[in-house]
C-alpha cells in the first residue's frame, strides 16, 4: 500500500490510501477524485485520466509509454513533463508519498 496526493487545481488535496496492484487511476475513481472522469475504465482509450506528477517524483514514476504519449499529444498538441495517463501508473511501494495534480479540464 501507498499513500497518493491528488491535488485540484484549486490547490486542495486528498491524500488516498492505495490497495493491492492497483493504478494512481483506480485509487482516484474509488475515492471519487473530481476532475478524474477516467471515461474508459483503464484501457488507454480515452485520455481521461491525465494527471501531472509532481517533480520530485517524475523520475520515480518515469515517463510514458509509446502509446500513451501518442495519447497524451493527441489530446494536448503536446507531451508536457510529468504529464501521465494515470491508469498507465502502477503503484508500488516505491511511489507511497506520490503527488499528482488534476488538470483544470481532461483530454
Ligand atoms: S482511463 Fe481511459 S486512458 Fe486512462
Amino acid at each position: 500500500m501507498a499513500r497518493i496526493t491528488f491535488i485540484q487545481p484549486d490547490g486542495s488535496r486528498q491524500v488516498l490510501e492505495s490497495g493491492e496492484d492497483e493504478t494512481v487511476m483506480l485509487v482516484g475513481v474509488r475515492h471519487n477524485v473530481a476532475k478524474l472522469p477516467a471515461d474508459c475504465g483503464g484501457q488507454l482509450a480515452c485520455a481521461s485520466c491525465m494527471v501531472e506528477v509532481a517533480e520530485p517524483w517524475r523520475a520515480a514514476v518515469g515517463g510514458p509509454g509509446l502509446d500513451e504519449g501518442d495519447m497524451i499529444e493527441d489530446a494536448l498538441g503536446m507531451r508536457p513533463p510529468g504529464r501521465r495517463l494515470s491508469c498507465q501508473v502502477r503503484i508500488t511501494e516505491a511511489l507511497d508519498g506520490l503527488e499528482v495534480r488534476l488538470p483544470e479540464t481532461q483530454g
